[in-house]
């Protein structure tokens, strides 16, 4: 899709779809009361009879006769102006962009006055809405050219004043490279299991890295071998695909230490000899979520020239129970040396983790940043609304909180306290993988916790957040890209003075 910025008048304007934007507080900018008075005083019928509320995620389609150059008009609230957020704008612009393409728009123009905000935001949310609302993964759809061709092919963002072209423009620039890596991400995390194995997600690096000229490393079984990452390995035992330990180096930071991001990427989660029940076991193909969004936010890096240096870290296996996979009662030997008592091999994710993690401070980073859909505690803690975080550095903490907020892909903290580590204490061992139901979220990243040494760490966990069963403004259903954007908020704004 094509994303312009024009000057006119939208009543003026020919396209398939307008869209208007419009305030809790009824007709308050000057565009949408020029509108209404074209249309005779629709707008604000609607508004007063309460046929429409301008609450955020909220479009209506009109069919104006006259007063309009467009074919149809999405009107699409955005809440209140005090409550006014860069994310319930991008929810407008997707929610109503939808509406428009189920309609049958193909190409459709946004009004942008009237918002008094950055502009450079502006066009960044709208570009990132309309791209995200109109995300669809057909590529398993045997349905014929006529019908893929109904996408919308333009998207125009129109404005009063020529002197704000050019800082929407930026906007839209950046939120077109944004949205098009969470699509990467959400394209990666949809495809069937089979179609997204180790071997083929290190080829995915691979190509990310041809095109941006990163330096990518592979690691295959027998050097994991050789390094002694027997958490990771012992995952991938049950598996008869390969394991790899794919790293990818962006370096445009000169001097800086690297930010080290490590993403959870388990090609598919069948619990492993601790096997999960049939119900909705095909969802765990999104258990390579977090690594998914690493190469994802390495892309956004490298194609937005960011000035860091940043490594982004892959442990990528299946989870299978195979006849050489490893079982509950196993002890294995990380990377780092610590051993680790298997209880339940379906907490295979902060095993994977606990070698990458390790690997991670090889590059004595200045922050470590892990993603990972680790646990189903994290979704009964809190839901789909937030991301939970956890970490051992304030500043850092903030740093993602900011981002989340941002982003909209929003993250709430837990507690570390010591008396978590108990449950993870082994008879045998250094520490055992799974501390019982209680609070298991937290038990999770405490064993995470080990493996980061003095370095700032945050652990994200993003199970409940990485899919969603129902269609959100601009998230359909499916794969929702969760961390791509928050990370590259995250490295976009780290080294900026407050
Ligand atoms: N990949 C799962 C977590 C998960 C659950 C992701 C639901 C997405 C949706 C993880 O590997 C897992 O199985 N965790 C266990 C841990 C338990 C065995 C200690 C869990 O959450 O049940
Ligand atoms: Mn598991
Ligand atoms: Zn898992």
């Amino acid at each position: 899709m094509k994303i312009l910025v024009a000057t006119g008048k939208i009543e003026k304007y020919k396209t398939g779809g307008a869209i208007l934007l419009i305030f809790e507080e009824g007709i308050l900018g000057q565009t949408v009361r020029r509108v209404d008075e074209s249309l005779g005083g629709m707008i604000s019928r609607l508004i007063e009879r309460g046929d429409f509320k301008a609450k955020p995620g909220v479009a209506q389609l009109l069919y104006p006769t006259r007063g309009m150059a467009a074919e149809r008009l999405a009107i699409t609230g955005l809440g209140k102006r005090s409550d006014f957020t860069m994310n319930r704008l991008r929810q407008a612009a997707g929610k109503a962009a939808s509406l428009l393409r189920t309609a049958g728009a193909t190409d459709i123009a946004v009004s942008v006055d009237g918002i008094d905000q950055d502009l450079e935001d502006i066009g960044q949310a709208i570009a990132e809405g309309c791209i995200l609302g109109l995300y669809r993964f057909l590529k398993y759809k045997t349905i014929d050219e006529n019908d893929r061709s109904r996408d919308i092919q333009t998207t125009t963002l129109l404005v009063d004043r020529g002197s704000s072209i050019g800082a929407l423009q930026e906007g839209v620039a950046a939120g077109m490279v944004i949205a098009d890596s969470t699509v990467f991400v959400r394209d990666m995390v949809n495809s069937p299991p089979g179609d997204m194995t180790p071997t083929i997600i290190a080829a995915k690096a691979r190509e990310v890295a041809r095109q941006f000229g990163l330096k990518l490393q592979v690691l295959e079984r027998n050097h994991m071998d050789k390094l002694g990452m027997g958490a990771l390995l012992g995952v991938a035992s049950g598996s008869a695909q390969p394991p790899k330990f794919i790293i990818i180096e962006y370096r445009r930071g000169g001097k800086k230490p690297f930010i080290a991001l490590v993403g959870k990427t388990i090609t598919f989660d069948s619990g492993g000899i601790s096997i999960k029940p049939a119900e909705n076991m095909e969802k765990m193909k999104d258990d390579m979520s977090g690594g998914a969004a690493v190469l994802g936010a390495v892309r956004t890096a490298a194609a937005l020239n960011l000035p860091l240096n940043i490594v982004g870290l892959l442990p990528a296996t299946e989870n299978m129970p195979g006849g050489n996979a490893y079982k509950p009662g196993d002890v294995l030997r990380t990377f780092s040396g610590k051993t680790i008592e298997i209880v339940n091999t379906d907490a295979e994710g902060r095993l994977i983790l606990s070698d990458a993690l390790a690997y991670a401070c090889r590059y004595e980073p200045r922050v470590i940043v892990d993603i990972a859909t680790l646990t189903g505690a994290c979704r009964v803690a809190l839901g789909q609304e937030a991301s939970g975080m956890l970490g051992n550095n304030e500043e850092l903490k903030q740093k993602i909180r900011d981002a989340g907020e941002k982003t909209g892909e929003r993250v709430w903290e837990l507690p570390l306290w010591e008396g978590y580590y108990d449950s993870i204490k082994s008879d045998i061992a250094d520490m055992k993988n799974a501390g019982g139901r209680d609070g298991g979220a937290i038990t999770a990243a405490a064993l995470l916790s080990k493996f980061v040494q003095k370095y700032p760490w945050v652990h994200l966990d993003i199970a409940a957040t990485a899919w969603t069963d129902k269609d959100r403004p601009y998230t359909p259903k499916g794969a929702t890209g969760m961390g791509m954007r928050l990370l590259t908020q995250f490295l976009r704004d780290y080294d900026k003075k407050v």
